[in-house]
């Protein structure tokens, strides 16, 4: 999907396609350097991490697998409470690995922080987390990213594995939508 397929839906582009590709090359170049002579077992977070973790495995060199978690943070629409729900677990036994986990974006911190203790108490010997995005907000929660693609303002972004009732993830940059997509569905 293009921007130019959006109409004027799309608002602006925050990050460029170009600008995400350079910056999952400098992350993974990083990894690669921290995680030299070990394995890394990637967790990506369903269903938002999916682009971050196809393009950041591809340019990392470090041999790794891959695992998929999906969990949902009860709270309003928008809102994440902290209470965490697995709905759908790892298929691999973390002992004695290297768990990496992988995520779209960061923003009360709340979700991120509930399943880096989760992940530690299964036996792997380090859980470290590797995100695109990240909130202000997250800030204020004691939660401590590795790696971290993009500081971005509190605007509520779309695209590149990030959607809007479940729409615009095909889309390869971050962006924003305008005021009337929100407006039509509350209508
Ligand atoms: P936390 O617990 O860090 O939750 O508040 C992070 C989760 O909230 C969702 N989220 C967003 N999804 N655009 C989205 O499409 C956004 O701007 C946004 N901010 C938060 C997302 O599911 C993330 O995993
Ligand atoms: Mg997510």
């Amino acid at each position: 999907m293009k921007a130019s397929d959006m109409g004027d839906d799309l608002e602006k582009i925050l990050i460029t396609e170009e600008e995400i590709k350079q910056r999952l090359a400098q992350m993974a170049a990083e990894i690669d350097r921290d995680y030299e002579g070990k394995e890394i077992l990637l967790v990506g977070v369903l269903r938002g991490a999916i682009m971050v973790m196809a393009d950041l495995a591809r340019a990392i060199s470090t041999p790794l697998e891959m695992d998929w978690m999906a969990v949902s943070s009860y709270g309003s629409g928008t809102k994440s409470s902290g209470v965490v729900r697995i709905l759908k677990d790892l298929d691999s036994d973390l002992t004695g690995k290297h768990v990496l986990i992988v995520e779209d974006i960061i923003d009360s911190g709340l979700t991120l922080s509930w399943l880096k203790t989760n992940l530690a108490s299964r036996g792997p010997v380090s859980v470290e987390i590797a995100t695109l995005l990240r909130k202000p907000e997250a800030a204020k929660v004691d939660v401590d990213v590795k790696y971290v693609g993009f500081d971005i303002p509190n605007e509520f972004v779309i695209g590149y594995g990030l959607d809007y009732a479940e729409k615009y993830r095909n889309l390869p940059f971050v962006g924003t939508l305008a005021p009337h997509v929100y407006e039509a569905v509350s209508e």
